[in-house]
């Protein structure tokens, strides 16, 4: 594997697998096409048996330990095809193996297409991923009580202009919030959330915007539109207090102290600990009108922005 992580601070670290792994990815990708061809691209996970895929299973084992221990997101490089389908089976078998795919919606889905559908906004329900916006610092692990520990986005095709990926370290957001101790008092309380999207029943569930590790590692919960709808929903509005707290840590998601910006090209693969990472994207526009639906015999050049998304747990 080659990495270059001398910058990671500043910049996402950058890895590409070598081609012994890539090519042991390709051979765990045809067993996973070949043995689910009746159902979902993304209900029968990937696996591979270590000693017949040695230096995959050894790369996986480098990725997981540079995202629980060292930078704590990266950028793999490599996953560039053509066809969406290829694209969707490769995104995948890689993220089963490298960990536990988590379902993220009502209908049981473990890969969700991140594309502008044309539709209602977020603010009148619509789930972020269906959406053109930007400018929402969140993370995604607020729909569900256990947090995810690898976030997958994979870029199959990016917009005509914008849509760049914006990371912030919760690490760096807590140390500019110590001159605030009122507003980190505020934001270790409890908060109403809610499972937007995941279930037909909507549920509310009470947690921590900002909470630490075993290790002391600051962790994120956070992306207030949901929680002012999961408030308002239980009829506890949010007290001045909380409203001004999250006043200043958005004021604090805004600098551009703490924000690091990647344009992610056509087969990268952004990884990072969702509880670490906040993350947001600019807005953008695409080169042609959006559709609801795009068939997987799509060449990924004629789409328009186009990303998948898998959230994973620890294997
Ligand atoms: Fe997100």
């Amino acid at each position: 594997m080659n990495m270059d992580v001398s910058h990671f601070r500043q910049e996402a670290a950058k890895v590409r697998l070598s081609k012994a792994a890539f090519d042991e990815l390709l051979c765990a990708k045809n067993i996973v096409e070949s043995s689910g061809q009746d159902h979902r691209f993304d209900t029968t996970p990937a696996c591979i048996n270590p000693l017949r895929s040695p230096i995959l299973h050894a790369e996986l084992n480098n990725i997981r330990n540079m995202i629980d221990h060292e930078t704590h997101v990266l950028i793999l490089d490599g996953f560039k095809v053509d066809s969406l389908a290829v694209f969707k089976s490769l995104i995948w078998t890689f993220g089963s193996l490298l960990g536990k795919p988590m379902v993220q919606n009502h209908l049981g889905h473990k890969v969700i297409e991140v594309y502008d559908r044309g539709g209602k906004s977020i603010e009148e329900g619509a789930r972020y991923h269906q959406t053109r916006q930007g400018a929402y610092v969140h993370n995604d692990g607020v729909s569900d009580p256990l947090p995810i520990d690898y976030l997958i986005l994979a870029c199959g095709q990016k917009a005509l202009l914008g849509g760049e990926s914006i990371l912030i370290d919760a690490s760096a957001v807590y140390a500019e919030l110590m001159t605030f101790p009122d507003v980190l008092t505020q934001l270790k309380c409890d908060f109403f959330f809610e499972n937007r999207g995941m279930a037909e029943d909507e549920t509310l569930f009470k947690a921590p915007i900002l909470s630490f590790s075993d290790s002391g590692i600051p962790l994120i919960r956070y992306f207030r539109v949901y929680i002012e709808s999961a408030h308002l929903k239980a009829g506890v509005p949010l007290t001045l207090a909380q409203t001004q707290a999250l006043n200043i840590l958005d004021a604090v998601l805004d600098q551009s102290s703490v924000q690091h910006r990647t344009l992610l090209e056509p087969g990268q693969v952004l990884i990072s600990a969702d509880n670490k990472f906040l993350h947001t994207r600019t807005h953008f526009i695409d080169r042609n009108v959006p559709c609801a639906q795009i068939n997987d015999d799509e060449r990924l050049s004629d789409l328009n922005r186009y990303m998948l998304r898998m959230w994973l747990r620890k294997p």
